[in-house]
């Protein structure tokens, strides 16, 4: 339970006082940029951009050359610094890793993932990355997901999308691909599959609770702590939905967690890989062996729904603004794939879809302009100078927009707003590489995404059948703007009209 002192309770009454005093001033009113006002520092402006936060910050990036020093209310402790500067990017990520670990905030925060990969440090992430690392590497992981992802294809989404042609209703596409993803990462983290993507859309509580906790994890971020604890004591706004997410997460997940012996015969469980290497080390939760597989389940869901759901969303959406691009990836496919063929169900498979370079360039290209994980969370140990001159203090909050990197005119040019895929490939005809550092939607250093591949390979497979078996329209003044969390959805989903392609 939270607990307030003095210096909570003297902010509380401050801001009752000052802020409304500030929030009417024809200053604030006209001022664009963030004004440091006495007491209050920055925080008024956080108030006033926190309903566009990502293209808000965004815009402070590119006039502040990618690193903007932002202060908090006195006594609150939220200084930080704001960067998207790929020099900063490279030495915080990669360089000098080893001093900006996660560290106590990161996990405060995080709290509802508890001792999960995205939580841990040191010798508790090293266990988590080898162990997921050593599963995901395995030569019959790789035949076992292509087979899965298919399967989901053609029994689940195919047919779903079907149904709604049939009807002449709008989808929520969106929606969609979070069910998708969610029953597929279901099935490799718990070897269970809820059957989310259903025809009949049933509500799954566990699937939709990610929404209302990635939204609270945002605002966790631009909040003083004192603020967001005391909405968690009182159980309202989006504490309270994050706290109906908790109870939805323990509730779903803990069944498929069993201890008994008969199951550590079975390697090709996630979960049996872990309690492995738990029992081995030793080193896992302080909580437990349960409480510890809880942990790692819940993240690997995390990492595996809203990414990839969130990426093909948008990938939808810059391919409907960009007619062009649809008419290119089309004209790939024929060119490179052997496309007649006389089942309901065009398949496709994860050789073919490595072959799609200039589909695997507009993915880049969704991720550049929205990465799913829009911004990242550090705090150095010990004080460092980062590449942008700036001098940091020993666990001063750092917030890096991978956002405001993909947006940067002095990072991809002029043309950097626009939806190119053709950016993405070389000379030679293949996938152009950039470094990490300037593109870290999968982030950087030896924390990068350890699910790359595997999403790759998942969302080219579910962007070729959609783009080969149908024609997608836009609702129009349907509003599709992106969501102010720390995953990059689209805000009000994405409603599309299914028209017959191919057959
Ligand atoms: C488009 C899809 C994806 C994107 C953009 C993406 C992006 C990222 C990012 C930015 C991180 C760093 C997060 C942090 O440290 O706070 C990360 C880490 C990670 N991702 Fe992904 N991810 C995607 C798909 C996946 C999938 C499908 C999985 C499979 C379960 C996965 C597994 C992981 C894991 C295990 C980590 C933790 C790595 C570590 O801390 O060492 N990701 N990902």
């Amino acid at each position: 339970m939270a607990t307030f002192g003095y210096p909570e309770i003297f902010f509380f009454t401050f801001i009752v006082i000052l802020l409304p005093a500030v929030l009417r001033s024809r200053s604030w009113r006209k001022s664009s940029g963030p004004t440091n006002w006495p007491l209050l520092g920055m925080l008024p402006w956080l108030l006033r951009i926190s309903r566009r936060i990502h293209s808000s910050a965004t815009q402070l990036m590119n006039e502040s050359g990618g690193t903007f020093e932002f202060k908090g209310p006195w006594f609150c402790n939220m200084d930080m610094l704001i960067t998207c500067d790929p020099a900063n990017i490279h030495h915080i990520f990669s360089r000098n890793f080893s001093n900006y670990p996660k560290g106590p905030e990161f996990r405060k925060i995080f709290d509802v993932l508890g001792d999960g990969i995205f939580n841990a440090d040191f010798e508790l992430w090293e266990l988590h990355r080898r162990t997921t690392l050593s599963f995901f590497s395995h030569a019959r992981f790789h035949t076992l997901l292509g087979r899965a992802v298919w399967g989901k294809v053609e029994t689940a989404l195919l047919p779903v999308l079907d149904s709604f042609l049939e009807q002449g209703v709008a989808v929520d596409l969106q929606d969609i691909f979070q069910r998708f993803s969610f029953d597929n990462i279901c099935k490799l983290v718990l070897d269970y599959d809820p059957q989310s993507l259903s025809i009949d859309l049933p509500y799954v509580p566990c699937e939709k609770a990610f929404n209302g906790a990635i939204e609270a994890l945002l605002y966790r971020h631009i909040l003083p702590e004192s603020l967001w604890k005391l909405q968690k004591w009182l159980g309202v706004g989006k504490e309270k939905k994050l706290m109906e997410a908790w109870k939805a997460f323990d509730e779903f997940i803990y069944p498929h967690i069993t201890l008994g012996n008969g199951e550590q015969k079975d390697d090709a469980k996630l979960l049996t890989t872990f309690r492995k290497a738990y029992e081995e080390k030793n080193i896992g939760s302080s909580n437990g062996l349960r409480v510890f597989l809880r942990d790692t389940a819940l993240s690997l869901m995390f990492a595996g729904r809203d990414t990839t759901s969130t990426c093909l969303t948008w990938l939808f959406w810059l391919i409907a603004k960009n007619p062009l691009t649809e008419t290119k990836i089309l004209e790939e496919m024929e060119s490179k794939l052997q496309l007649k063929e006389d089942k309901k169900w065009r398949f496709f498979s994860v050789e073919e879809s490595r072959k799609l370079i200039y589909l695997h360039g507009a993915l880049c290209e969704s991720l550049r302009l929205f990465p799913p994980v829009a911004l990242e969370h550090k705090a150095p140990i010990a004080p460092d100078t980062l590449p942008s001159g700036n001098y940091l203090e020993p666990n001063t909050k750092i917030i890096v927009s991978f956002y405001s990197t993909g947006r940067m005119e002095s990072v991809w040019g002029k043309d950097c707003l626009e939806f190119k895929p053709e950016r993405w490939i070389s000379k030679g005809g293949g996938t152009k590489h950039e470094p990490s550092y300037k593109f870290p939607a999968f982030n950087a250093g030896p924390r990068t995404c350890l699910g790359k591949e595997m999403a790759f390979v998942q969302m080219k497979m579910v962007a070729a059948a959609i783009i080969y078996h149908y024609n997608l329209q836009l609702v129009e003044d349907h509003p599709v703007t992106p969501s102010d969390s720390v995953i990059l959805q689209a805000k009000h989903g994405l409603k599309v009209r299914l028209f017959r392609r191919n057959v």
